[in-house]
């Protein structure tokens, strides 16, 4: 029988696919230059470069071409990959929130918890301040404050700290395989959202954040656990 305590300390959410579905800007961006240096680039591979830093997803898209590029070369082709990148978000709105996502951030809050963003992505506060939910979170922690990209449990320790909330305490959620194994890397329970099959890692699987329950996640004896309290 689980041993009841109170909800987690707190709730650390990915940005980028779980409470808004910035794949579709990053490809545009990043197929407008593939097609500039003949690179074919398309949704699949895309789909890859789900959760990887911006110079780890250059590095991917390279290598799906044959030229070889200095570092200076490829600095400016991220920079020029974000401006068009940075273009996109700038006609964001509250209205590119997903399913959920605006509920499961006011729950999480309601539940007593802290709630914080851990972000691959250099662009995560302007992001936020176009979705409408900068104040929905105690603390952001992005690329720009860490070395480590995810798989690395960096990112998602960091944001722990900044609540300070031990990480066996902590909920991560996560869209891609890379976020799940930093989270998991972190010692936290992981959810991850979208396809089971592909997220096999995960301590669960939901389709969105629709079906997030912020009470449902209680201290077992050891290590938090999902409770359906349905
Ligand atoms: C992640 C995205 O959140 O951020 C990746 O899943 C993206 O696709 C990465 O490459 C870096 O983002 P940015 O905004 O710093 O280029
Ligand atoms: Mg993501």
């Amino acid at each position: 029988m689980i041993q009841q305590h109170p909800a987690p300390s707190a709730f650390i959410f990915d940005l980028d696919g779980v409470i808004t579905d910035t794949a579709e800007l990053h490809y545009v961006a990043w197929r407008a230059l593939a097609l500039d240096l003949g690179i074919v680039f398309d949704e699949a591979d895309n789909e890859q470069l789900k959760g990887l830093s911006r110079m780890d997803s250059l590095e991917r898209i390279l290598a799906l071409g044959t030229k070889q590029f200095s570092e200076v070369d490829k600095h400016a082709m991220a920079e020029r990959k974000n401006a068009h990148y940075l273009a996109l978000v700038e006609k964001m709105t509250p209205a590119d929130l997903l399913p959920g996502a605006l509920d499961a951030l006011g729950a999480a809050r309601a539940a007593g918890c802290g709630v914080a963003l851990a972000s691959a992505s250099k662009n995560a506060a302007l992001v936020l301040e176009r979705l409408g939910i900068s104040q929905a979170f105690d603390h952001v922690v992005d690329s720009n404050h860490i070395r480590n990209s995810k798989p690395h449990p960096e990112v998602f320790l960091a944001a722990a700290k900044a609540l300070g909330a031990a990480p066996q305490d902590c909920v991560g959620i996560e869209d891609a395989v890379a976020g799940v194994q930093a989270i998991r890397a972190a010692g936290m329970f992981a959810v991850g959202v979208g396809d089971a099959r592909v997220l096999a890692q995960a301590d669960q699987v939901i389709a969105d954040l629709r079906h997030f329950i912020p009470s449902n996640y209680l201290r077992g004896q050891h290590r938090l656990r999902w409770v359906n309290g349905a």
